[in-house]
């Protein structure tokens, strides 16, 4: 495994990859301090692909002012011996001037669906990840990318951006991996104590009551989004910022639900900590994981 950590050694590697060796490239997008969920998308691509490229780069355009991109946990020495393990081609892993570089001025905006959910309460946030994204992508031009369903929205917009600006990238979108408790496994969870986290199960505990309302038959969008709001609230350590039920592809907002998939998204916080989680209901029969963009 080789640590690079210039983009034009990333760019020279990959491309002789695929010129001379014509072997397939995955690369998962990471902010480092890696845990299981992270390690789920490392799995999938080292079984889809010859050679796995794993980007570890906190991205301070993805965070607010008033975010945690100065206290966001980093340990690159831990996150490499555990990419080692999983046998790992190339970490890149770039200072921030080589991702950035003096006088950067092209910023990436996925129109529309990086206002909603998230989006509202993050303003910017998503024009950071498009265009991380972007430079990734181009950096490394790998066959598949991997992205958690954990991230709905986030992976949403990355299928947007693939298609919209022709990235020759398949997308691919991989279950959330959760703790025993069913919390949905995050870097933030490690701002929270114990108690916290066990509080913060009820979030999961909330989305699974609403898709079993929806499979009973109760399809409309404001009772289910009740069922989450008065689930959570029997939990005095987590306060709803927002649940949303909407269209799982186009993300807009729904009240009567009919065949299409249908996300259920919740931000709610812990304390200080603001946590995301949601459900997929009435999940198309075909694998919805994959899609060519
Ligand atoms: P990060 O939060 O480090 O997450 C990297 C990838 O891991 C994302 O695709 C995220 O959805 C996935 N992931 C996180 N927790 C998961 C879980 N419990 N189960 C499954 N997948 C999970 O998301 C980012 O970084 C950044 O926005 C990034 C895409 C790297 C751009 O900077």
């Amino acid at each position: 495994m080789e640590i690079i950590n210039r983009r034009q050694r990333m760019s020279s590697v990959a491309r002789k990859i695929r010129r001379d060796q014509d072997r397939s490239i995955g690369l998962v997008p990471t902010m480092g301090a890696l845990h299981e969920g992270h390690l789920s998308l490392v799995r999938e691509a080292r079984r889809m692909c010859d050679v796995v490229v794993v980007s570890v780069f906190v991205n301070p355009t993805q965070f607010g002012p008033s975010e945690d991109f100065e206290h966001y946990p980093r340990d690159l020495t831990k996150d490499t011996a555990l990419l080692t393990d999983y046998n790992v081609d190339y970490i890149f892993a770039p200072p921030m001037e080589e991702m950035y570089p003096k006088d950067f001025s092209t910023y990436v905006n996925v129109g529309g669906l990086s206002k909603l959910l998230e989006g509202e309460t993050r303003p910017g946030h998503f024009r950071g990840v498009a265009t991380v994204i972007s430079i990734l992508l181009n950096t490394v031009r790998p066959d598949f990318a991997f992205f958690g369903q954990k991230d709905a929205q986030q992976a949403v917009i990355i299928k947007r951006l693939v298609r919209d600006l022709a990235f020759d990238t398949e997308i691919v979108v991989l279950p959330t991996v959760r703790e025993d408790s069913g919390l949905a496994i995050s870097s933030r969870n490690l701002y929270l104590d114990a108690e916290e986290q066990e509080s913060a199960s009820v979030i999961h505990r909330a989305l699974k009551q609403a898709k079993e309302a929806y499979k009973k038959g109760e399809h409309h969008a404001g009772k289910l989004a009740n069922i989450v709001r008065t689930t959570i609230e029997t939990e005095p350590r987590v306060r709803l910022d927002y649940v949303s039920i909407v269209d799982a592809e186009t993300l807009d907002k729904l009240d009567k639900l009919d065949e299409r998939p249908i996300l259920i998204a919740v931000a709610a916080y812990v304390g200080k900590t603001r946590l995301i989680d949601n459900i997929v209901v009435n999940k198309a029969k075909k694998d919805a994981a994959t899609s060519k963009s």
